[in-house]
């Protein structure tokens, strides 16, 4: 039997024939016939709001399954993993900044960032120690020690909260980052702060990065911008 976690490109994602439709009453197809990233490449992502963006990152993180086609990451084709092991997968190569940022509101932030960690220990045992590059990471953004130690992260600002969900997808150098809208809320000063930190990591780490955003000025910094319609083809549905 072939070891599903075995790489065997030399993308860091390839989707082929991949076909999506959110349920509900307006129904959202997305269809992306190829698109790839190679290992080490940093893409931003750009396209009209409602196009599809978090759409398509939630299917590259194995978060929504696809209808049919395939997502491979790092080789590793996720819909070939259930459920446990595709969670486990994500925890331990995907650091993920959720448009909606998805912390645990009663927990602090220091236990949200940790949070990954318990899902992943070789993620984890590349932390070293998890506090001290937790606290690490919430120092170079600006977040107090005080705060992110006790306050419930329900009670911090949106734009702390945002930094909050950084600190969480850059914890134990995941090679691939996935980021949607992760500077909305920042201002400029934490933005660049945010910037430098996330392509720093990058490079340091030759990790592979995927970031959504509206704001076109960032895009200088990256190899490659893609039009997610250049890429996917869209419809809509109303049921009746
Ligand atoms: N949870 C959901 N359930 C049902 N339909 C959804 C859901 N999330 C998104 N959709 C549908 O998918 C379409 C694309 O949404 P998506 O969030 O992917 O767009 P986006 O490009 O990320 O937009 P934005 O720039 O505003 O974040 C929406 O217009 C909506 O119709
Ligand atoms: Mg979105």
């Amino acid at each position: 039997m072939t070891d599903p976690s075995r790489p065997t490109t030399a993308d860091a994602i390839a989707i082929s024939n991949l076909r999506f439709a959110w349920g509900g009453r307006r129904r959202f197809g997305l269809a992306v016939d190829t698109f790839s990233v190679r290992r080490g490449e940093t893409v931003f992502l750009f396209g009209e709001s409602g196009s599809g963006k978090s759409t398509l990152l939630s299917l590259v993180c194995g978060v929504n399954k696809p209808a049919s086609g395939q997502v491979e990451v790092d080789g590793t084709d996720l819909g070939a993993l259930r459920g446990a092991a595709r969670d486990r997968f994500r925890a331990e190569r995907i650091g993920v900044i959720f448009q909606m940022f998805n912390l645990l509101p009663y927990a602090s932030p220091l236990d949200n960032i940790l949070l990954p960690l318990h899902f992943a220990p070789e993620r984890r045992q590349r932390c070293g120690d998890p506090r001290a590059a937790a606290l690490d990471l919430t120092d170079t953004l600006g977040l107090s020690r005080s705060l992110i130690e006790h306050a419930p992260a329900a009670d911090l600002s949106v734009g702390q909260q945002q930094r909050v969900a950084v600190a969480r997808a850059l914890i134990g150098h995941p090679p691939l980052i996935i980021a949607d809208e992760p500077t909305s809320a920042l201002d400029a000063g934490a933005q660049s702060a945010f910037l430098d930190l996330l392509f720093e990591r990058v490079q340091a780490f030759g990790a592979t990065l995927v970031l959504v955003s509206h704001d076109a000025r960032l895009a200088t910094r990256f190899d490659r911008e893609v039009s997610l319609s250049d890429i996917a083809r869209t419809h809509r549905e109303d049921a009746a």
